[in-house]
């Protein structure tokens, strides 16, 4: 695997790929690599013939009281595990390569709509960082194919919002979630996590499956949201949200049409955790 710091460098080496005819996919990432990360490149290898990986802690999709500066970076590890993975080119950009006209006063990009709600709502300014960064990656790496993690379900949809409305010629491939043993979401964000923290974050995922069962069997709506928030609040979290969404986030839900996402944010001390589920798979 050849690790790239300079773009230039980076996009002659895409360019002699796809001079040879390879397709060339991305997995962009923030580091502290794990096995949800890795399947994303495993995936990205099904899709391309070369694989491209980002490792960028993008600091204009953190808030001013979040942990951009305490968020884990383990370059070393997350270099040895992409080649081992198979990833082709490690892209590291610098804070100035990224935003070399500063991160603030440089152009920002902004999904209406899908970005009001949720995530979007408790993280105001979150995803006009991350359309962004994402939109300069896509110039940079000119990929054919990008690969993101259904984990970040409206992270997801904003950049299919993204590249449909600015015509970005990027295919947009989504991995399934990766999950510990006890069904946690892998995140770099759990080993911020206390040994009694780690066990009690498992309750996620169990209440979105209640929440899918609770459907499934007729229950109403507003009764299975309110029920959600209840059982992690009872369990020690406090609650952001605990929803039932249609699959494009924004349009409002009856709770008995196809295509139903349950989606929880939630905080256990100063760590903040999403996850969610789709309500017909399982
Ligand atoms: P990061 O949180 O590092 O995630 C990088 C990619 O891995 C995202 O597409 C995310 O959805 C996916 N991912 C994370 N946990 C996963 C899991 N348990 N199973 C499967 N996929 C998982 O998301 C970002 O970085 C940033 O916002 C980024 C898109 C790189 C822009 O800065």
């Amino acid at each position: 695997m050849q690790t790239f710091v300079e773009s230039v460098a980076l996009r002659a080496q895409v360019s002699e790929w796809k001079r040879a005819g390879l397709r060339v996919g991305f997995v962009p990432t923030m580091g502290n690599l794990h096995a949800g990360h890795y399947s994303l490149v495993e995936l990205a290898r099904r899709h391309a013939d070369r694989v491209v990986a980002s490792v960028f802690v993008n600091p204009t999709q953190f808030g001013p009281n979040e942990d951009f500066s305490r968020y884990p970076r383990t370059p070393v590890a997350d270099a040895e595990g992409l080649a081992a993975h198979g990833c082709d080119a490690l892209f590291l950009p610098t804070v100035e390569t990224m935003y070399p006209f500063g991160v603030t006063g440089a152009v920002t990009i902004h999904v209406p709509g899908i970005t009001d709600v949720l995530e979007g709502a408790h993280r105001p300014g979150h995803f006009d960082g991350v359309a962004t960064v994402v939109a300069r990656l896509f110039n940079l790496v000119q990929p054919d194919v990008a690969v993101f993690g259904r984990k970040d379900y409206q992270q997801l949809q904003v950049i299919r919002h993204l590249v449909r409305d600015l015509a970005f010629p990027v295919r947009i491939v989504e991995g399934p979630t990766r999950r510990e043993a006890d069904g946690l979401a892998m995140s770099s964000r759990n080993q911020y996590l206390s040994p009694d923290e780690r066990a009690t974050a498992a309750r996620i995922h169990a209440v979105l499956q209640l929440m899918r069962e609770k459907l499934r069997s007729g229950r109403p709506l507003d009764e299975v949201e309110a029920k959600a928030a209840n059982q992690l609040r009872a369990a020690g979290f406090e609650v952001d949200y605990a929803v039932v969404r249609r699959a494009d986030l924004t349009v409002p839900v009856r709770g008995d049409e196809p295509g139903l996402i349950a989606l929880v944010a939630a905080r256990l001390g100063r760590t903040r955790l999403i996850d969610n589920v789709d309500v017909e798979d399982g």
